[in-house]
């Protein structure tokens, strides 16, 4: 470690801990959106395709990937989705507009395929209801269908469709982004509320007058803003739990961050205004919990986040109301990669309060994995941190003390936040496996190399399994069908321990992983 290197100090001690990660903090969203469904997942024909029309290559993925929940329908198209569409013989199913993204919907992929992908993949099903065009009466409904064991009309015609097991599906989102004047069925923070109570009521919490908590089996998710920087937020938070306090367990989260190539720093800089927006929502919903004079705490769901990216061959938006048009089929770089590496560090030292999480999206829409109709599927940059993220960041965060040498200035990206800030040159997060190993990742987010001292406290005998790095001197390098592992994360050397403290120099702009083993 060369002395002109600036070090940055961190201690950890076994007994302090931030929490326990929820494993469903690793999870995903498919909506019915561009080819997120039709030709991404679903693609009956396809030569990897099982019976149902499962793409095989394409799950092969999701499982490496390790994606625990996944969120459906949407997300926008959820808000004008009609759920009896998509069940029952498929030759019946209507074909509809769909107003969300203004594509034809063939309705051949609904909830019953959608129930047995999930269980296929060892995924759970994390089901969104329309609180837009439709109400609590549909979304009760949609309940019984799915949940009922049978005996009542819509459980028997779920028998009846071949499904003789109740699907047990235990996570339920109330509609999607009700704040946002682009929803279908947008409406005011006490309407909304109002519609989120009464529709936990219909579906499994009928007795919410008189019970100040949910039945076990179940957990409603609310919608929050659409972003921090919607014109209500915060105002939306509030007045919304007011009406359905009672009801609910998680408040939503959404967020997409840019990543302009020419400004790297800003762009990883991005985060800290994350944390903050995770910290602000905490503090809005315990402020409700304080009035109602109430022990509750309500837990986060962020189930949108993502990097937007901004370099890159786009697919542009040109509505034609065909079939699965190709949409937002965003091409990830290295930059995009690290931000997302970065978005999920924020979510992983907040486990304390964010108990779940979607990345936005899963298959071609925005995410981690592309596919060709007919062909392959590939792995894009994005794909590398959240793969580590799930697979090494289970267990207990551990609360760390962080002395940073470097501190980056950084002009905030979104035009609406008006301040300069800077922040700290790292962002680390030790991770307690469950498996006796500890897990250290860390983002450089300067354009310097920073030496890293972790001192680990109680963990006797600790050495040094592997440190996998990914970064570019380029960063604008992306995966390809043609060059699929372009980018990937590479094993590195010269981290080293010295007694209880490693030591490790991290590259600029870079991703890492340290696994230390006993
Ligand atoms: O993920 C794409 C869209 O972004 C979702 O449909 C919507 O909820 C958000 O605005």
């Amino acid at each position: 470690m060369s002395s002109a290197v600036p070090t940055n100090h961190l201690i950890c001690n076994r007994e302090f801990v931030v929490g326990a990660v929820d494993p469903r903090l690793f999870g995903s969203f498919v909506e019915h959106i561009g080819r997120a469904v039709y030709t991404g997942i679903f693609e009956p024909g396809h030569p990897r395709a099982d019976a149902r029309g499962f793409r095989q290559d394409v799950l092969a993925l999701i499982r490496e990937l390790g994606v625990t929940v996944v969120r459906y329908p949407g997300g926008n198209f959820v808000s004008g989705y009609k759920w009896e569409d998509g069940v029952g013989p498929a030759e019946k199913r209507p074909r509809r507009r769909e107003l969300a993204w203004m594509a034809t919907e063939t309705n051949q992929f609904g909830t019953n395929e959608f129930v047995e992908w999930c269980r296929l993949a060892g995924i759970e099903p994390m089901m969104a209801v329309n609180l837009g065009t439709r109400g609590p009466v549909e979304a009760g409904e949609l309940y019984e269908y799915c949940n009922h064991p049978g005996g009542t009309a819509l459980s028997d015609l779920r028998v009846a469709h071949g499904y003789e097991r109740p699907h047990g599906i235990r996570l339920w989102c109330l509609g999607n982004e009700m704040d946002a004047p682009w929803q279908m069925g947008t409406c005011e923070p006490e309407e909304y509320g109002r519609r989120a109570r009464e529709a936990a009521k219909q579906m499994r919490f009928p007795d919410a007058n008189r019970s100040s908590s949910p039945p076990p089996d179940v957990e409603f998710v609310v919608c929050g803003s659409s972003s921090g920087e919607m014109p209500l937020f915060g105002h939306w938070e509030r007045r919304v739990l007011e009406q359905c306090f009672h009801q609910v367990q998680h408040v939503s989260l959404h967020t997409y961050y840019g990543a302009p190539i020419e400004r790297p720093v800003d762009a990883l800089a991005q985060t800290d205004a994350m944390a903050r927006f995770i910290d602000d929502v905490a503090a809005t919903c315990d402020a409700v919990s304080a009035s109602f004079k109430s022990p509750k705490r309500f837990t986060l769901c962020f189930d949108e986040w993502n990097v937007w990216t901004m370099d890159g061959d786009r697919a542009e938006w040109k509505p034609a109301w065909s079939i699965a048009p190709p949409l937002q089929e965003q091409v990830h770089n290295v930059l995009d990669a690290l931000l997302l590496g970065g978005m999920g560090l924020t979510l992983l030292a907040r486990v304390d309060r964010v108990k779940i999480a979607c990345l936005a999206q899963l298959v071609n829409v925005i995410a981690p994995i592309r596919t060709r109709a007919g062909g392959p599927a590939w792995r894009q940059t994005i794909f590398w941190p959240f793969h580590d993220l799930s697979r090494y960041g289970r267990g207990r965060v551990l609360r760390s003390a962080v002395r940073c040498a470097a501190r980056i200035p950084h002009v905030p990206i979104s035009a609406k936040s008006l301040e300069k800030a800077e922040g700290n040159a790292l962002q680390v997060v030790v991770v307690a496996n469950d498996d006796g190993a500890v897990t250290v990742f860390a983002l450089n987010r300067s354009d310097a190399l920073q030496a890293l001292v972790v001192e680990l406290q109680g963990f006797e005998g600790l050495g040094l399994g592997w440190w996998r790095i990914l970064s570019s001197p380029d960063l604008r390098l992306v995966n390809t069908e043609a060059a699929p592992d372009r980018v990937r994360p590479q094993e590195a050397t010269g981290a080293r321990f010295e007694g209880a403290k490693l030591k490790v120099d991290l590259p600029p702009f870079s991703w890492n992983v340290l696994r230390l083993a006993p």
